[in-house]
């Protein structure tokens, strides 16, 4: 081995035969295996459908993916670069650049709803109420100025509330259609998202817990007291959001039921007890029904769901190169 020359900056090689934390490494794999792509997913299946939806329907699900496309926007453009300027090994760096791709994939996805199931003159109306919708903006702006200016900890936090608790207003939706039998090929996407969402709540939970567990009392103290009122600042948003969306539906209470119990699972996520009574049996059971049938798995440990399955791999061969050859 060469000596090293002190007055030089030596970059080190990430190591994956080295891996200080099984958790990045088992979360890698299991966000590798469940990757996958809007474009393979038949959306124009649902027109049927969504022709039988309300004029009032119809306009909650485009502002409802509105405003999903917007958070997924926040989590691709800085969220997962501000994690990324405080990891703890080089292979939650990776998991973190996985993280970031998909989110932009999310994001990516809801345009393609967009363009299967709206006119241009109605996607443009969506983007233009997504950009300035105020109990909407108000959580990107939230958000991103804690990603901006709070330490470490603070940002895992904001980025567990969003994953875990803020996308469930919109994802309510298309899970109440398909408990009905709606809209399969839209939700078949929103759970693909789903899934996703779990597994990066759960790995950034994971993150924050550790880097807790080192914090004196006192801040620990300070951190949990700071964290629950985030919470109660952004559920009262939260309120205000699933009133003004769902009052047309009439759907608001329900939805507001169905935020509470994500966001115990939420603070779940960062190691801490639940704030509201609600639990799984006060959901809508159409609703649970949407996110246990079917194809996506929503635990973390599970495999691929049975609805989508990337194709077996075999390795190639040297017979394989020989194209338009007659075989010996
Ligand atoms: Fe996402
Ligand atoms: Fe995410």
């Amino acid at each position: 081995m060469p000596e090293l020359d002190q007055e030089k900056t030596y970059y080190s090689a990430i190591n994956w035969n080295d891996v200080e934390d099984a958790v990045d490494k088992e979360t890698w794999e299991k966000l590798t295996e469940q990757f996958w792509l809007d474009t393979r997913i038949p959306l124009s299946n649902d027109l049927s459908d969504w022709r039988t939806l309300t004029q009032e329907e119809q306009t909650l699900v485009g502002h409802v993916f509105g405003g999903l496309t917007l958070l997924d926007t926040v989590q691709s453009e800085s969220g997962m670069a501000m994690l990324r300027e405080t990891v703890r090994t080089p292979q939650e760096t990776a998991v973190l650049n996985n993280i970031q791709f998909m989110e932009s994939v999310h994001a990516k996805s809801y345009s393609s709803i967009f363009s299967t199931l709206n006119t241009p003159t109605e996607i443009e109306e969506i983007f233009n109420w997504t950009d300035t919708y105020p109990n909407l903006q108000f959580k990107s702006k939230r958000i991103n100025e804690i990603y901006k200016n709070d330490d470490p900890l603070k940002k895992k936090i904001a980025s567990v509330f969003l994953e875990s608790f803020l996308f469930y207003s919109g994802f309510y939706t298309p899970l109440y259609y398909l408990g009905n039998n709606k809209l399969a090929n839209v939700a078949e996407i929103i759970k693909l998202i789903l899934r996703d969402e779990s597994v990066h709540g759960t790995y950034i939970g994971y993150k924050f817990q550790q880097g807790y567990k080192e914090q004196s009392e006192t801040k620990q103290q300070d951190i949990k007291t700071w964290m629950y009122d985030l919470l109660y600042e952004l559920y009262e948003n939260e309120e205000k959001y699933a009133d003004a969306l769902y009052k047309e539906v009439g759907w608001e209470e329900e939805v507001k039921t169905f935020m509470r119990y994500n966001a115990n699972k939420a603070l779940m996520n960062l190691g801490q007890d639940p704030l509201f009574p609600d639990t799984a049996s006060d959901v809508n059971p159409i609703v649970m029904n949407g996110i246990s049938t079917g194809t996506s798995n929503h635990d973390f440990f599970s495999q691929v769901g049975n609805g989508y399955l990337l194709g077996e791999v075999q390795p190639m061969s040297d017979e394989d190169y020989d194209i338009g050859l007659t075989k010996k």
